[in-house]
């Protein structure tokens, strides 16, 4: 019935990548590594990571036409996304500064370019997009007014999920839309904005539940993730791993738990799989070419 497993609407961007042995403070100036280009952007990153596992993908965005637009557009090619819907132009493409410490943490500042010309009328313009698409997942560093029009997009039947990153607060339409919303700490407290946020991730997905959304993903890093919905709330664990570098990590986890949900999965089981992908995109430097395939996670 569907062409698509996952539909992914949101950001492309070349990620500038420094290896520091500490992260810089405020004023300060410290040396790093030779400069690494990957392929990055929180959509463009669900997208490939899906596709490398299988699921027919396809992506909604905009890139530059320049040299980094067509690194992006090569690296969703060689993972199996389908490309037709991402816009070329306006704008050059978006840039992510990241800079990643040993223990594999980052510090990321994006330059959205192209990604902030993405507008609600390029959404509408792709309606046979969402017609074909059995999920559909967005991040925030496209425009809030074009994530807006995503959910209105949505055909009839199909599933929303949203990962707020980087969070703002969000309108109750887009709320009560997502299925789930997968947050982590910071997101979470975002999204509760100065409303008492609780102690615990079980009182944060309570709250958010409140809030609207059919169910609620809190990540915690290597605690695993919670989940919640109507059914109740469950923790899933974590896989310990040597964390190499996180970029990526939790588009990929995204996109798993996406697709999954997709097949039909119950939300704790597919957050356990989403985990065991997350935690193979861990032991690999940079973003898209860190993503595991089936086979690789089954090995784990
Ligand atoms: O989530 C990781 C991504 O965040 C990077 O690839 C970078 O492009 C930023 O968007």
């Amino acid at each position: 019935m569907y062409d698509y497993d996952l539909l992914v609407v949101g950001s492309a961007n070349a990620d500038l990548v420094i290896g520091v042995e500490r992260r810089p403070g405020a004023g300060e100036t410290v040396l790093g590594s030779d400069l690494a280009v990957h392929p990055g952007g929180k959509g463009a990153n669900q997208a490939a990571a899906a596709a490398r596992l299988g699921a027919r993908t396809a992506l909604l965005a905009r890139v530059g036409d320049d040299g980094h637009g067509r690194l992006l557009l090569d690296s969703q090619r060689a993972a199996g996304v389908d490309t037709v819907g991402v816009l070329v132009g306006g704008a050059p493409t978006g840039v992510a500064l990241i800079q990643v410490d040993p223990s594999g943490d980052n510090s990321i500042v994006v330059s959205p370019g192209a990604n902030g010309r993405l507008t609600p009328a390029d959404v509408r313009a792709a309606g046979g997009l969402f017609h074909a698409s059995r999920v559909v997942s967005a991040q925030l560093e496209i425009p809030l007014e074009t994530v807006v029009e995503v959910v209105r997009s949505l055909a009839p039947g199909s599933r929303f999920v949203l990962n707020p990153s980087p969070p703002l607060p969000l309108p109750a339409e887009v709320l009560a839309a997502c299925d789930p919303l997968i947050v982590n700490e910071h997101e979470a407290k975002v999204i509760l904005g100065g409303a008492a946020t609780g102690d615990s991730p079980e009182e944060w997905a309570e709250l958010l539940l409140a809030r609207g959304p059919r169910s609620v993903v809190v990540t915690l890093g290597g605690e695993g993730a919670l989940v919640a919905s109507a059914d109740g709330v469950a923790r899933v664990p974590s896989v310990k791993v040597r964390a190499v570098d996180t970029t990526g990590a939790g588009d990929a986890f995204t996109a798993a738990l996406a697709w999954r949900l997709g097949a039909g999965e119950p939300l704790a089981q597919a957050a356990a799989y989403a985990a065991r992908v997350g935690a193979v995109t861990v032991t690999r430097e940079g973003a898209q070419v860190s993503f595991p395939t089936a086979a690789e996670v089954a090995a784990l």
